[in-house]
């Protein structure tokens, strides 16, 4: 099996990190569009034309399946990018609300969505979650944690007054979705500023718990082979990823 990754910029290396912690591909091809980097503020008819352009890319690899690790991408070019394909393609979205589904029996749980600005524009999590029949849904844009995460600025004070910033208005959550690749990297400081109970729902774990659902995986492969590309500074991508995957 061998899958390409596809995200806006580097954020997509949180879903990679899931994808080996799985061992279920034979060979991962991850390309981020970091030249064009950041999707969340950008219209829809962007964000499909530049994930069409990163299907074109990938047909250069015969792969058997494409996931399409960037949220605003899920919720905004899944069925174009599935025409335009010549393997299946998967989002994150979907396995998100899924992954709320399969771990909480009680629908009237407080969910709380954070993503950038087209990925909550887009309302796509809140439709995935109602068909499920969760009703009780917040959703809140929180861009800023996409430079703070770029940047590396894990100071807590600056988080603590980005979260007030953002959260001071909400109810308390039962469950988060941290609906954006960079989100997951911020995911120990929102624990703590959170109610210890609450369940953070992270595209990475819930696209592998997706996959095994959805296709049949015969074997797993321990050591996979791994081909970073980026549409700009591919060696700065080449070294976030041996940071934040231990390669
Ligand atoms: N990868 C994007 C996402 O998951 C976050 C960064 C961006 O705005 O491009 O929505």
């Amino acid at each position: 099996m061998k899958v390409g990754v596809f995200d806006s910029g580097i954020g997509g290396l949180s879903v990679v990190k899931s994808l080996l912690e799985a061992n279920l591909f034979e060979e991962i091809v991850y390309f981020g569009d970091t030249a064009r980097v950041p999707y969340g503020i950008k219209d829809k008819n962007t964000i499909i034309r530049y994930s069409i352009e990163a299907v074109e890319f990938f047909k250069n690899f015969d792969l058997d399946l494409i996931i399409t690790a960037c949220n605003t991408v899920s919720a905004y070019a899944l069925c174009e990018m599935r025409e335009a394909a010549h393997c299946p393609v998967v989002g994150v979205v979907q396995a998100g609300a899924l992954a709320v589904s399969n771990t909480l029996t009680c629908k009237d749980a407080n969910i709380l969505v954070l993503g950038t600005k087209a990925t909550i524009a887009s309302k796509a999590y809140e439709l995935e979650l109602h068909t499920l029949e969760f009703m009780n849904i917040q959703t809140k844009a929180t861009g800023l944690f996409v430079p703070l995460v770029e940047e590396q600025i894990y100071n807590k004070n600056v988080l603590d007054a980005t979260f007030d910033y953002y959260f001071n208005d909400l109810q308390e959550p039962d469950v988060v979705i941290l609906g954006c690749t960079h989100f997951p990297l911020l995911l120990r400081y929102l624990k703590s500023y959170f109610k210890k109970e609450t369940l953070f729902i992270h595209s990475g774990d819930a696209i592998v718990a997706y996959l095994k659902r959805e296709f049949v995986f015969s074997r797993t492969y321990m050591h996979p082979k791994l081909k970073f590309f980026a549409s700009e500074n591919p060696d700065g991508l080449k070294k976030i990823a041996r940071e934040w995957l231990g390669i």
